[in-house]
């Protein structure tokens, strides 16, 4: 039998929108199959499916030939189907051990035994260098390590069909590399594996066949080798995509935001995690922090938002020390922050559309009036978002964000801090888990901010996006500056160096 899992004429519904309209997927055994389509095109839907989640309305779902039922997540895994979710599932105070196990634990009288799955683990561990601490809670460990826990999860069950849906979204360059290998060593023991990304560099490199999705629509599949990335773009999003960033020379004006010798020790820690760091970001240019995931960055944008408190040194907005000020003021006095983590810090999941997209100005004149929300001008300002932005989604401003696309998410968070005209923009990662398209007009922006005299601070792990749409680069390695660059007179390498310490720029 050549197919291992063939999904057939599948329809999946939600309100307002056909998720998956007639979409047929057929996986060989032994391959390493990519799934492709724009945000919302339905990817993360279709494999819900197979993986037990939805039901669909029609189609059948044929493992080895033969038609299943898959009615939840746990006869999935007795087909051998694990999953790794967009977004992840594990519980955040738990250890490591404790979520692997989770669902499959043995038991003695009544009381877990981890001593096998210890061992276990800690060999799968080793035998793919996942090098996870087994011990440690979910909480206390980085996106990246928790990822390499659901990896964990599904070899731990013995799982032969392999879902990964959008793994290196989340990924450093390095993990990624480190994940494509970890890929290529599953299939090469015969198990198969369906592979969402936006990345299209990710499936030339591993994938053997794409199967292509449009608006919940099957388009093509493609033997992958033979596909150039601008044929995949093509067929992706049905129009040409410019895979390269346009933009003219930055002209730099007045110092929007300084950043004054600023350090940060979490309390009890031993070591600083930000050590004196120095830098300036002025009208109309794009600096960008780059680095290695890990460094420093996340404190150090937590420290200009102000989420944390940095222990020394100061920040100054437009002239105004703005170190002590609480998130809500600095947001007030103009800097606008499109965070690294869209559903801890960006998004009220639970909120419609609409409402997530006046969070940074439901307490204004325009938005409410005696403590009653304006309705009617929310509701105007979401229309007119999501058609600039092309937020797509079952039912409009009346969307439940949680049942976004993830995708389609970001765009919403990028739209509404785009939309409040700071003179600083604070973009963490903003192009995370968009398809090419949405990366394409996502810089853009980025870019027309800068042109209207707006200070961009880009914070990206992407050296692709650093070096095409900086105009400036500062390198952070272990909480400190270490370089200062033009991106015009470096290479991508040459930036690696920097970021992994092994290069240190002058002057600083
Ligand atoms: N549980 C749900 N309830 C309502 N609508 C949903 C639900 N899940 C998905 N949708 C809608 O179905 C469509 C397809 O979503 P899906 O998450 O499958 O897209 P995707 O291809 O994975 O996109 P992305 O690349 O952004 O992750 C979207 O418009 C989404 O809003
Ligand atoms: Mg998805």
């Amino acid at each position: 039998m050549e197919y291992v899992i063939e999904m057939l004429n599948i329809t999946k519904e939600f309100p307002g929108i056909i998720a998956n309209d007639d979409i047929t997927l057929q996986v060989k055994q032994g391959e390493i199959h990519a799934l492709l389509g724009e945000n919302g095109a339905g990817k993360s839907t279709l494999m819900s499916v197979l993986f037990g989640l939805y039901q669909p309305e029609k189609g059948m779902i044929k493992i080895k030939g033969e038609e299943v039922k898959i009615k939840n997540p746990n006869e999935a895994n007795r087909y051998a189907i694990g999953m790794v979710h967009q977004h992840f599932k594990l519980v955040h105070n738990f250890t490591v051990l404790e979520n692997i196990v989770l669902g499959v634990e043995e038991t003695n009288k009544g009381i877990i035994k981890l001593e096998n799955a210890r061992k276990k683990v800690l060999d799968l561990s080793h035998r793919y260098h996942l090098n996870v601490d087994p011990d440690a809670l979910i909480s206390d460990i980085t996106v990246g390590m928790q990822q390499r826990v659901e990896i964990l999860k599904m070899l731990f069950r013995d799982n032969e069909i392999l879902i990964f849906d959008e793994p290196t979204a989340v990924l450093t360059p390095q993990e990624i590399s480190e994940l494509m290998k970890i890929m290529k060593e599953l299939v090469r023991e015969g198990k198969s594996i369906i592979f969402i990304t936006h990345k299209l560099n990710e499936i030339k490199e591993v994938a053997d066949r794409c199967t292509i999705l449009r608006k919940g629509r099957y388009i093509d599949t493609v033997d992958v080798a033979s596909t150039s990335k601008e044929e995949l773009s093509e067929m992706m999003v049905g129009r040409k995509v410019n895979l390269t960033v346009e933009k003219q020379e930055a002209s730099p004006q007045q110092t929007i935001l300084k950043v004054d010798h600023l350090s940060y020790r979490p309390v009890h820690a031993h070591k600083n995690v930000l050590t004196n760091i120095s830098f300036e970001a002025r009208a109309g240019e794009i600096v960008c922090i780059a680095g290695i995931d890990g460094n420093g960055q996340t404190e150090l944008v937590y420290a200009l938002t102000g989420m944390i408190e940095a222990t020394e040194g100061k920040v100054f907005l437009k002239d105004k020390d703005i170190s002590k000020e609480s998130v809500r003021q600095r947001a007030l006095d103009g800097m606008a922050h499109i965070p690294e983590d869209r559903h801890k810090h960006g998004l009220i999941l639970d909120y419609n559309l609409s409402e997530n997209l006046i969070l940074k100005n439901y307490f204004d004149e325009a938005h409410q009036k005696h403590g009653f929300i304006n309705f009617k001008r929310m509701k105007e300002d979401a229309l007119r978002l999501i058609d600039k932005f092309d937020i797509r989604s079952g039912q409009q401003d009346k969307t439940i964000v949680r049942s976004m696309s993830g995708g389609n998410q970001q765009k919403a968070i990028v739209a509404r801090e785009i939309d409040t005209n700071a003179d600083l923009l604070i973009a963490v990662q903003p192009t995370r888990g968009l398809d090419v398209g949405a990366i394409e007009y996502i810089h853009k922006q980025l870019i027309e901010q800068r042109d209207q005299g707006k200070a961009v601070l880009l914070v990206s792990l992407e050296l692709d996006e650093v070096m095409n749409v900086s105009d400036r680069i500062l390198v952070m390695y272990e909480g400190e500056i270490v370089a200062n660059l033009n991106p015009k007179e470096i290479t991508t390498q040459e930036l690696g160096l920097y970021m992994a310490g092994s290069k240190r720029g002058e002057g600083l």
